[in-house]
C-alpha cells in the first residue's frame, strides 16, 4: 500500500513558515535553524521555496528523490526544490504558462547549484529518446564550460558566477525540451588582470595549467607552474576540495558532448594561453629626447610566444604597445604611451580578449543548442546570477552585481508583496495592508535616466575635458548628496562629515541588502572600456580565425569613430530586456541562504541568517502570505478543475462559473473561513485546503478513471463476447457441416460399397449365366459344325466321286474326239496337196503356154532407156537443187550442201571448186589498184613474216600508210624531202642503236624506189643514204621486237662504217616494202631476208652478234638492248602474254 505522506507529516520544525505559529523573526530563524540542524536545508513560504546552503553533500538529490517528487502535488511531500522544478514543469506542460525560475541570494548562498538542480530534475523528469537526451546532455552539459570560464574563486564563494546567467529551455507541447538560449551579463572581467587577496583568477587558468597534457601546454607555450603567470594571484591558487586537473577533463569533455570542434576546443585553449602570456609581457620606460618617456618592451620572449600563438606579426602588435593612435573625424595623430600607459594598453587588451572570448562561448553554445524546430514552443527560464556581494574593497563590478540584485528584488517585492497586496483590493477582499520595504527608491537612485549614478557616470565618461574617477565622485557628491540612499564624506549632508568609514574617495550606497561602500577609483574607466584602436587593428590583423572574430572593430574598412555603449549603460538595457522577459513569465522563487560566512557545514550564524531574512523580506512575504490567500485562481478555470467533485457540476455547468464554484464548495462542505470570493477569482486562505481539493481530486480522478476504465472495460469484454459468440456460431455451423459431410461421405461410400458387392455378385451370376449361354452356342455350333463337316465332307466326296467321273468321261471323249479330227485333218491336208499340185502343174504349164506364145512382141533395148530417163531426172532435180541451196558469196565462207546421191561424189567435189573460184573473182574484181596495191604488200607482209615473226599478227590489221611524217606536205621536212632525188615510199621515225652501248638514237627512216635515207629527227639533216644495191640482206629476230638490221655487201660505197641495226614498231611494213622495193627495182636482185634470233652485224671492222633472248616483261619498258662485250649485243624481248 502507498505510503502517504503531507507537508505536516514527520516534520521537522515547520516546513511551511506561513503556518508557523507565534510568527516572529526569532522563530523564524529558530525555525530555520532547527530544520538546518536536521538537514532539512529546504523551507516554503507559500509557494516560495527557501534555501540553506548545507555546504556539504546531502543524499536528498538521488534518483529514487526524482522519482518521488515526481507528478506529486507542491505540499505533498516534505520541501524540496524538486517540488518546485516538479510544480513549474507540470504547470508549463499541462498549463501552457511558460515559466521562470528566479533564484536570489548573496554570494555563496547557493544559487548555481540551486540552478543545476532545477535543471537536472527537469532533465530527469521530462521525456526520453535519443534525440531528447542528446539535447538534455548538451543543456546540462554547457554548465561546466561556462563555470570554467565565468567563475572563479573569491572571499565568499569558491565556485563565484562572475557573470549572469539566464538561460531559457524550450519545451514541445509534450514538454520534451527542444533546445535552450544563454543570456549572459556582464562579465567581471577586471579579474582577469587583478585579483583581489585571497581570491583567484577564472577557473579555467588554473584548470589548463594543472589538467592539460605535457604535449598541450608544450603547444600552447606555457609552463605548468602557476608562479611564471603575473596574471594568476599565487597566494589562493590552490583551492581544497577543487581538482582542476579533473575539472579541466571535465570541461574538455563537455565542450565535446555541447558540439565544439576539436580546432574551436584548440582555438580556446590558445586564446587562454594567449592571455596567460600577455600578463608577462612588461615594459620599461626609454627617454626620449623630449625629455618625455617612452615604453619598451623588457623582455620580448612572452610577446614573441604570444605572437605565433595568435599568428600576429609581432613588431605589429609591438608597435601597439608604444604608440596610440587617435583619429578624429579625418585626422590621425599618434602619440608615444608612456610605461603606465602601456601597461594599461595591456590590461585593456587581455580583459577584452577574456571577456570577448566568453561572449564567443556563449553565443557557440546557444548555436549548438539552439531548438531545431520553429514549431511553438513553451519555455522554462532559469535565471542564476551573481549574487549580493559586499567586500572590503568594492569597485564599478560590485556596483553593477548589486544594481542587479536590487533588480531582482524589486521583481520579487513588485509580484509578491505589492502586486498580491493590490489584487485582493481589486478584487474587493477584505485586507489590512502590510508594510514592507519597497527597494525602488534605490533601484531608482542607480538607474533614473537623469540623476541615477549609471547616468551620471556616463555623462561624466562622455564630457569633454578631463575626465577622472574625481569629477564624477563630485558629481555625484552634488546631484545625490540629497538621496536618502547615497551617503559621501563629501555630500553637503553634514551627517557624514565625520564619518570616518567612508573615505574621501568613496561613496556609500544603502541597498536593500545592506549598506556597500564603493571606491570611486576605476570607475569611469571600467565604465568607458577603452581599448585602444592600435589594439584591436593588431587582433584583426591576426591569421588566428578565432582572434580575427572577436575584434570586427579592428577592420580598417569598417572604422567606427562613435564611441561604444559604456559597460553600464549596455548592463542597465540587458538588465531591463531580463526584467521585462521575467514579468511575461510565471515567476518560481528560490530564496538562497547562506548559513555562515566560513563556507562550513553545519554552522548556523544566527546573525548573518537574520540580515539576509531581513534584506530578502521574508518576514513580510510571510506576513502576506498568512493574511493573504494561499491560492487564488479565477472562476472558470477553478470549476472546470473541480467539477468533478460535486454531482451538480459534474459533467456540465450551466450557469455562471462563480456559481458553480459556490455551489461546488457548499457541496464539498469546505469551512467558510477558509477561502473568499473575490470579483474574479475565488480566494483559497489554506494550502491545506488546496491540498484537500487536489486529492480529493485526484481521487475523483482515479474513480472517474475506474469509470472509465470500467465501463470501456465492460464494453471491451461485451465487445469480445459478442465476438466470440459470432465466432462460436460460424465456428459451430463449420464443424457441423463438416461433420455431417465427413458422415454423409461414410454412408456414400459404404452404400457404394454395398452396391458394388451386390452388382458384382449380380454380375457375376449373369455372367456365369451369359458364359453358360455361350458355351452351350459354342457347343451347338461346334456340334453344328461338325454336322455341316461331315456333311460336306460327304459332300464333297461325292461330288469329287461325281467330277472324276466326269472327267474320265471328257478325256475319253476328247481322245476320241481328236483321234476324229486329226484323222480328218490328214485327210484334208492330202486332199489340199493333191489340189495344188494340180494348180502348179496347171500353171506351169500355162506359162509355157504364154510365153511360147508372146515372146516375139518384146524388144531388147527397152531397160536401157529406162534407166538413162531415170538417170537424167535425178540430175536434172540436182542442179535445179542447188540454185536454192548454194552458199553465200564471201570467199572466206567453207559451208557447202550436203551431197545427195553418192555416185554424184565427184560432180559435187568439183562444182564446190568451181564455185569458190568464181566468187573469189567475183569478190577480187570488186578491188581498186591502190588496194590491189595494199593487198600485195600486205600478202607480201603474209608471205615473209607468217608463223616466222611473233610481231606478225599484231601488224595484219594495221593498214601500211607509207608516208607517216608526211614529209612532203610538212614544211619541216622540205628540205629533207628535197635532197631526196626519188618518191618516197616510207617515211617514219626509227632508233637506230647505238654500236657501243645498244642505246637507241631517234632518226627519220625515208624508203625510196632507189635506197633508204637516214636523217636526223630534229633538223632533217641526212645522216646516212644507202642505195638498194647496197643493200645485202635484212636480219629480223622470230621474238616480239621491232630490231632488224640492214646488212650492206661488202665492199660497197655504204659499207665503209658498218651495218646499220635498227629498230621501229612497223617493221614488218618496213621490211616488207623494202622487200618489194628491192624487188621491183629492174637494176636488183631480191633482197635477202633472215629471219633468225642470232645473226652478226658488221660494225666498223667487228663483226657483232646480235642475240634475242626472252625477257621478263618489265614495267612501262618493253626491249632492252645491251652491248654484253665486244661481240656481244643481247637484246631482251618480253615474252608475250
Ligand atoms: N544544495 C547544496 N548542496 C551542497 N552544497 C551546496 C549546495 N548549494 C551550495 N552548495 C555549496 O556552496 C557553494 C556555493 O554555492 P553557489 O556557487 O551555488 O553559490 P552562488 O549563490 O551561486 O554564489 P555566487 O553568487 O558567488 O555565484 C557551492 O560551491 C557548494 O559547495
Ligand atoms: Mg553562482
Amino acid at each position: 500500500m502507498e505510503v502517504k505522506t503531507s507537508l505536516l507529516d514527520n516534520m521537522i520544525g515547520v516546513g511551511d513558515m506561513v503556518l508557523l505559529e507565534p510568527l516572529s523573526e526569532d522563530s523564524f530563524i529558530e525555525n530555520l535553524r532547527n530544520r538546518f540542524d536536521h538537514n532539512e536545508i529546504y523551507t516554503y513560504i507559500g509557494s516560495v521555496v527557501i534555501s540553506m546552503n548545507p555546504y556539504r553533500a546531502l543524499p536528498i538529490y538521488t534518483p529514487e528523490k526524482v522519482e518521488e517528487y515526481r507528478n506529486r502535488n507542491f505540499y505533498e511531500l516534505s520541501p524540496h526544490i524538486y517540488a518546485l522544478a516538479d510544480e513549474a514543469y507540470r504547470s508549463l506542460r499541462d498549463q501552457d504558462k511558460d515559466q521562470c525560475i528566479l533564484i536570489t541570494g548573496e554570494s555563496g548562498a547557493g544559487k548555481t547549484e540551486a540552478s543545476k538542480l532545477v535543471m537536472s530534475y527537469v532533465a530527469a523528469v521530462c521525456g526520453k529518446g535519443q534525440e531528447v537526451n542528446k539535447v538534455k546532455e548538451q543543456l546540462l552539459q554547457s554548465n561546466p564550460v561556462l563555470e570554467a570560464f565565468g567563475n572563479a574563486k573569491t572571499v565568499r564563494n569558491d565556485n563565484s558566477s562572475r557573470f549572469g546567467k539566464y538561460m531559457d529551455i524550450e519545451f514541445d507541447f509534450k514538454g520534451d525540451p527542444l533546445g535552450g538560449v544563454i543570456s549572459n551579463y556582464l562579465l567581471e572581467k577586471s579579474r582577469v588582470v587583478k585579483q583581489p587577496r585571497g581570491e583567484r583568477n577564472f577557473h579555467v587558468f588554473y584548470q589548463l595549467l594543472s589538467g592539460a597534457s605535457d604535449d598541450t601546454l608544450k603547444k600552447l607555450k606555457l609552463d605548468r607552474d602557476f608562479s611564471k603567470y603575473n596574471y594568476l594571484s599565487l597566494d589562493s591558487a590552490a583551492v581544497i576540495g577543487l581538482d582542476d586537473a579533473a575539472n579541466f577533463r571535465t570541461v574538455k569533455n563537455a565542450m565535446q558532448i555541447v558540439g565544439f570542434m576539436e580546432d574551436e576546443v584548440q582555438s580556446v585553449l590558445q586564446l587562454v594561453a594567449a592571455v596567460l602570456k600577455l600578463g608577462n609581457i612588461e615594459f620599461k620606460p626609454e627617454s626620449r629626447s623630449n625629455g618625455t618617456d617612452e615604453s619598451r618592451i623588457k623582455d620580448k620572449n612572452d610577446l614573441k610566444e604570444m605572437c605565433e600563438l595568435l599568428g600576429i606579426e609581432q613588431s605589429v602588435l609591438e608597435r601597439a604597445f608604444s604608440y596610440r593612435t587617435v583619429e578624429a573625424k579625418q585626422e590621425k595623430v599618434s602619440t608615444t604611451l608612456n610605461v603606465a600607459q602601456a601597461y594599461y594598453a595591456r590590461d585593456a587588451l587581455a580583459k577584452n580578449l577574456y571577456s570577448r572570448l566568453f561572449s564567443w562561448l556563449v553565443t557557440r553554445i546557444n548555436e549548438s543548442i539552439k531548438a531545431q524546430t520553429k514549431a511553438r514552443h513553451k519555455v522554462m527560464g532559469v535565471l542564476d546570477i551573481y549574487g549580493f556581494e559586499i567586500f572590503e574593497d568594492n569597485s564599478f563590478e560590485q556596483f553593477i552585481i548589486n544594481y542587479c540584485n536590487e533588480k531582482l528584488q524589486q521583481i520579487f517585492i513588485e509580484l509578491t508583496l505589492r502586486e498580491e497586496q493590490e489584487e485582493y483590493v481589486r478584487e474587493g477582499i477584505e485586507w489590512t495592508n502590510i508594510e514592507y520595504f519597497n527597494n525602488a527608491i534605490i533601484c531608482d537612485l542607480i538607474e533614473n535616466h537623469q540623476n541615477g549614478i549609471l547616468a551620471m557616470l556616463d555623462e561624466e565618461c562622455l564630457r569633454p575635458g578631463t575626465v577622472t574617477d574625481e569629477t564624477f565622485l563630485d558629481k555625484l557628491n552634488t546631484i545625490c548628496a540629497g538621496h536618502k540612499h547615497f551617503e559621501s564624506r563629501q555630500s553637503k549632508n553634514s551627517k557624514f562629515l565625520t564619518d570616518h568609514s567612508l573615505p574621501h574617495n568613496c561613496f556609500r550606497i544603502q541597498h536593500y541588502a545592506g549598506k556597500v561602500l564603493y571606491r570611486a577609483e576605476g570607475f569611469v574607466d571600467k565604465n568607458n572600456d577603452l581599448l585602444y584602436r592600435d589594439m584591436s587593428q593588431a587582433m584583426y590583423k591576426a591569421k588566428h580565425s578565432l582572434i580575427k572574430q572577436l575584434f570586427p572593430e579592428g577592420n580598417p574598412a569598417k572604422v567606427n569613430l562613435k564611441r561604444p555603449p559604456t559597460a553600464g549603460f549596455q548592463f542597465k538595457a540587458s538588465v531591463g530586456t531580463l526584467m521585462r522577459n521575467l514579468q511575461t513569465k510565471n515567476p518560481n522563487y528560490i530564496r538562497c541562504i547562506k548559513p555562515n560566512d566560513k563556507k562550513a557545514s553545519h554552522i548556523f550564524t544566527d546573525t548573518l541568517v537574520c540580515h539576509q531574512v531581513r534584506y530578502l523580506g521574508l518576514m513580510e512575504n510571510v506576513r502576506v502570505r498568512r493574511a493573504g490567500y494561499a491560492f487564488r485562481q479565477a472562476y472558470e478555470p477553478c470549476l472546470e478543475r473541480y467539477k468533478m467533485l460535486c454531482k451538480r457540476t459534474w459533467p456540465h455547468w450551466k450557469g455562471p462559473a462563480r456559481e458553480g464554484v459556490e455551489v461546488l464548495m457548499a457541496d464539498l462542505q469546505v469551512p467558510a473561513d477558509d477561502f473568499s470570493y473575490g470579483r474574479s477569482k475565488i480566494f483559497i486562505r489554506n494550502p491545506r485546503t488546496l491540498f484537500s481539493l487536489e486529492e480529493r481530486r485526484r481521487q475523483c480522478l482515479q474513480d472517474l478513471a475506474t469509470l472509465i476504465q470500467k465501463i470501456y472495460r465492460g464494453h471491451k469484454c461485451r465487445s469480445h463476447f459478442l465476438l466470440l459468440k459470432k465466432s462460436q456460431i460460424v465456428v459451430s455451423a463449420w464443424y457441423r457441416r463438416y461433420a455431417q459431410e465427413k458422415k454423409y461421405q461414410k454412408i456414400k461410400s459404404a452404400t457404394t460399397v454395398v452396391q458394388s458387392y451386390t452388382r458384382g455378385w449380380q454380375a457375376r451370376k449373369l455372367l456365369r449365366e451369359l458364359k453358360y449361354q455361350k458355351r452351350c452356342e459354342e457347343a451347338v455350333t461346334t456340334i453344328a459344325a461338325f454336322w455341316h463337316g461331315t456333311q460336306a465332307r460327304m459332300e464333297l466326296r461325292r461330288l469329287k466321286q461325281e467330277a472324276q467321273n466326269k472327267h474320265a468321261v471328257t478325256v475319253i471323249w476328247a481322245f476320241w474326239q481328236g483321234t476324229k479330227a486329226r484323222r480328218e485333218l490328214r485327210q484334208l491336208k492330202e486332199e489340199a496337196r493333191n489340189k495344188h499340185a494340180v494348180s502348179v502343174i496347171w500353171a506351169g504349164w500355162q506359162g509355157t503356154k504364154v510365153r511360147r506364145d508372146y515372146r516375139k512382141f518384146f524388144r531388147a533395148n527397152a531397160g536401157k532407156k529406162i534407166y538413162d530417163f531415170t538417170i537424167q531426172r535425178i540430175m536434172q532435180k540436182y542442179f535445179l537443187g542447188l540454185k536454192s541451196t548454194s552458199p553465200p558469196m564471201s570467199p572466206v565462207d567453207k559451208s557447202w550442201p550436203a551431197r545427195p546421191y553418192r555416185f554424184l561424189d565427184g560432180v559435187h567435189a568439183e562444182l564446190r571448186k568451181i564455185f569458190h573460184h568464181w566468187r573469189c573473182k567475183k569478190y577480187r574484181s570488186q578491188f581498186t589498184e591502190e588496194k590491189k596495191a595494199v593487198y600485195k604488200e600486205k600478202l607480201e607482209a603474209s608471205e615473209i613474216f607468217k608463223d616466222k615473226k611473233a610481231l606478225y599478227p599484231s601488224s595484219v590489221s594495221q593498214p601500211f600508210k607509207g608516208d607517216y611524217l608526211e614529209i612532203t606536205k610538212n614544211p619541216k621536212y622540205q628540205k629533207l624531202n628535197s635532197s631526196v632525188d626519188a618518191k618516197v615510199l616510207l617515211a617514219d621515225v626509227v632508233n637506230k642503236i647505238n654500236r657501243a652501248n645498244g642505246k637507241g638514237t631517234a632518226r627519220i627512216f625515208l624508203l625510196t624506189k632507189k635506197g633508204v635515207v637516214l636523217a636526223d629527227q630534229k633538223t632533217g639533216q641526212v645522216k646516212a643514204s644507202v642505195p638498194l644495191p647496197d643493200l645485202a640482206s635484212v636480219s629480223v629476230s622470230t621474238q616480239n621486237d621491232g630490231f632488224f638490221a640492214l646488212k650492206l655487201k661488202e665492199g660497197s660505197a655504204s659499207a665503209i662504217k658498218g651495218d646499220f641495226l635498227l629498230s621501229s614498231e612497223r617493221l614488218i611494213e618496213i621490211i616488207t616494202k623494202l622487200h618489194l622495193t628491192g624487188a621491183t627495182a629492174a637494176d636488183s636482185e631480191r633482197l635477202n631476208i633472215d629471219i633468225s634470233d642470232e645473226f652478226l652485224v658488221q660494225f666498223n671492222h667487228d663483226k657483232v652478234c646480235v642475240k634475242f633472248i626472252q625477257g621478263a616483261a618489265r614495267n612501262g619498258n618493253g626491249v632492252s638492248c645491251k652491248r654484253k662485250n665486244n661481240r656481244l649485243l643481247e637484246v631482251s624481248v618480253p615474252t608475250t602474254a
